[in-house]
């Protein structure tokens, strides 16, 4: 038995260090006690508690509305999630404090305090407003990570136009499917973003998506590329806009339930969904959890390497830690480029004390070798945390001792872009945590683990994990299909008469004796690969719009680095003569064409039939026992043709 394992046998605790946050408003189990009770014992006063540590403009009479599965929170109040991270500091010591270090990886670096932040993002609301976009309207923001990103999702917000975040490494084609899907009216993009020492050219990708995208009026473009295509949609350079525009701009006083943000994200079947997230309930939540969880003090500069283009980008590197006052630390590129250290330097540089990553950055580094952040000084670090997928015990070890030098506390975060902010995770200095989980859920939040009549399972029983009351982070519903946002997340556990309805998360998770909660990965057709979520069934569609796929299936393998990786079976259209490598590498292609490059498989089996039952659904199980173990096992009497699953294990030998 290897260490990390003894070590899971003998539950051994890692307790926080004593001198660890004598300051944080948690600091022991006891206290941590305390507030769980509290918020059992009253869960709605414990979230209007967390609600009054925000700014409104005006209250609330109703701390929630709740009509299965329509939640409303705090649904009279006013409020702005800009003036909230921008204006409640001016006034403060904070004023003139980095709200954002932000380099690139050509070497370039800026950084902008709280009041200098607070001038552009009111310059550009107001550029915004004059270009006639109006509240409740959505924009579609496609950029790298860097400041005019942060500036632009604050600008929206600061007017209630609706920003709808597109990660820049989606393709133009999956680009204008989410534009066409928000109606946006309006898209803000930038030249070209640098990674891994390429120029990706962004505002390219915008213009051919924009052939096909009826509802888009303006395009405003950081360093705008001269062009004389110039009529409808009209196109503005930032920069101009920027500097002919007031910087006054007062914030809109904006409905607790109206929508902040539009993010999409992939589910097990169909076109991504538009999550809508509002306003009052999420803020509350961001900040509640941001205040929990990472134990900020008004020093700390804070890490978190995701790209604004995911649900962590935007509630913890921008509202989260702006609401509370952080210095936050933005990298533009690999954090492997331009040197394998790049993610070390720049810790070590800016003396950064929290690091937020993806348990997939971790164990790429780690196999990195530790020679590499051995050779700098990461003495600033005082936490470290986790997100996006479970994390193997043996990364947990490497990024607590070799990172961490032992002394700073892990916060594994579970949670999802539906769930807004983090759901369940240790609070450093209190809750004593293990290599592996999550551990318990916050305060206010109950989650549990069900069996599928929605029984809770008994210790150490795998079973599905759900949310059995709402909270005010909840996604609200999914832009234009209210029925499709009930189906996906509320009909597995509807009410009955042991229950008011619970949240299917669509993770197996298990607890242990401990009541630690183990998240075991997703019970659907969605795969986690490098910390990314993707459907099968959205690569599935772009693998048969191809002309010489007939059928495709794509499954998970288990990946050492990347937590999974994508294979897929496909079958060729049988009129087409085909050249088996060429057609490997352009169905590739035409998967990173249609979607982007995250989602191309790591491989593409040919085979003359896919295993299916005698409903004509396709056997993904044993596609996935075919990838992992390169054996069948278990039932097959349901397969409609046995010879298909022959012909699948050839060509798996091949
Ligand atoms: C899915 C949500 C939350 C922001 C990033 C991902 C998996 C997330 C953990 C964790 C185990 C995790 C789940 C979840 N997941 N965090 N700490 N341990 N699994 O957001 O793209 O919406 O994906 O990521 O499977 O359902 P997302």
């Amino acid at each position: 038995m290897n260490s990390f394992s003894s070590l899971l046998q003998e539950h051994r605790l890692f307790q926080p260090p004593k001198q660890f946050s004598d300051n944080a408003e948690i600091s022991s189990m006891d206290q941590y006690s305390s507030l769980l009770k509290e918020a059992q014992f009253d869960i709605l006063e414990h979230w209007s508690k967390q609600a009054k540590r925000i700014h409104w403009f005006s209250s609330w009479n109703t701390i929630l509305d709740w009509k299965h599965p329509k939640a409303q929170w705090f649904k009279e109040g006013t409020i702005n999630a800009s003036f909230n991270c921008l204006d409640i500091h001016l006034g403060t010591e904070y004023k003139n404090k980095k709200a954002i270090i932000w380099e690139r990886e050509d070497g370039h670096k800026i950084e902008l305090t709280y009041a200098e932040l607070h001038n552009k993002v009111g310059r550009f609301a107001s550029s915004l407003k004059s270009l006639g976009i109006r509240k409740g309207e959505s924009v579609t923001i496609y950029m790298g990570m860097n400041p005019e990103a942060i500036i632009a999702m604050l600008a929206c917000a600061r007017i209630g136009i609706v920003h709808n975040v597109v990660f820049g490494g989606f393709s133009a084609e999956a680009l204008r499917d989410r534009i066409n899907d928000s109606s946006s009216v309006c898209v803000i993009t930038q030249a070209i973003t640098k990674r891994r020492g390429s120029d990706i050219p962004l505002y390219d990708a915008v213009f051919s998506a924009l052939q096909s995208c009826p509802s888009i009026r303006e395009v405003i473009s950081k360093d705008l590329p001269k062009s004389d295509k110039q009529e409808t949609p009209r196109f503005h350079d930032w920069d101009s806009l920027l500097t002919s525009h007031e910087v006054v701009c007062d914030p809109l006083h904006i409905e607790s339930e109206h929508s902040l943000f539009y993010l999409y994200t992939s589910g097990s079947t169909g076109k991504p969904k538009g999550l809508v997230h509002t306003t009052g309930g999420y803020l509350t939540h961001v900040h509640y959890s941001f205040g929990l969880v990472f134990d900020p003090k008004p020093d700390d500069v804070y890490f978190c390497t995701a790209d604004i283009g995911w649900i962590t980008g935007h509630s913890y590197v921008v509202y989260g830690p702006l609401m509370h006052g952080m210095t936050i630390l933005i990298y533009e590129g690999a954090l492997n480029h331009p040197h394998p250290g790049k993610i070390w330097e720049l810790i070590q540089y800016h003396k950064a004390t929290i690091l937020y990553t993806a348990p997939t950055a971790i164990r790429a580094f780690m196999s990195a070798g530790n020679q590499i952040p051995n050779a700098f000084d990461l003495s600033s670090l005082r936490l470290l945390g986790t997100v996006g997928e479970p994390i193997n015990p043996e990364a947990w070890m490497w990024y607590h001792s070799i990172i961490g030098n032992e002394r700073c506390p892990i916060v594994d975060t579970w949670w999802q872009t539906e769930t807004g902010g983090i759901m369940i995770a240790p609070i450093p200095g209190a809750v004593p945590t293990k290599p592996g989980t999550a551990t318990m859920p916050l305060p206010g939040i109950l989650a549990d683990i069900v069996d599928k009549s929605g029984n809770p399972t008994p210790s150490n029983v795998g079973g599905y994990l759900v949310i059995k009351h709402p909270w005010p982070g909840m996604a609200r519903t999914i832009f234009g299909d209210d029925a499709r946002y009930e189906a996906v997340y509320w009909s597995e556990f509807p009410p009955n008469d042991h229950h008011e309805g619970m949240y299917f998360t669509g993770d197996g998770a298990r607890k242990d004796d401990d009541g630690y909660f183990w998240i075991m990965g997703r019970v659907d057709d969605v795969v986690n690969v490098s910390g990314h979520r993707l459907g099968t069934a959205e690569i599935e569609s772009a693998l048969v719009s191809h002309p010489s796929v007939a059928e495709a299936a794509v499954v998970a393998k288990p990946d050492e680095i990347k937590g999974n990786a994508l294979i897929a079976f496909v079958t060729v259209m049988k009129d087409r003569p085909v050249d088996i490598q060429a057609l490997k590498q352009e169905l590739k292609d035409h998967v990173a064409k249609e979607i982007g490059a995250i989602a191309k498989p790591e491989d593409i089996r040919f085979t003359e039939g896919l295993p299916k039952t005698r409903s004509g659904k396709i056997m993904r199980r044993l596609l996935r026992e075919i990838v992992s173990q390169g054996t069948i096992s278990g039932d097959t009497t349901t397969l409609e043709d046995f010879s298909s699953l022959e012909k699948l294990r050839s060509s798996d030998e091949e």
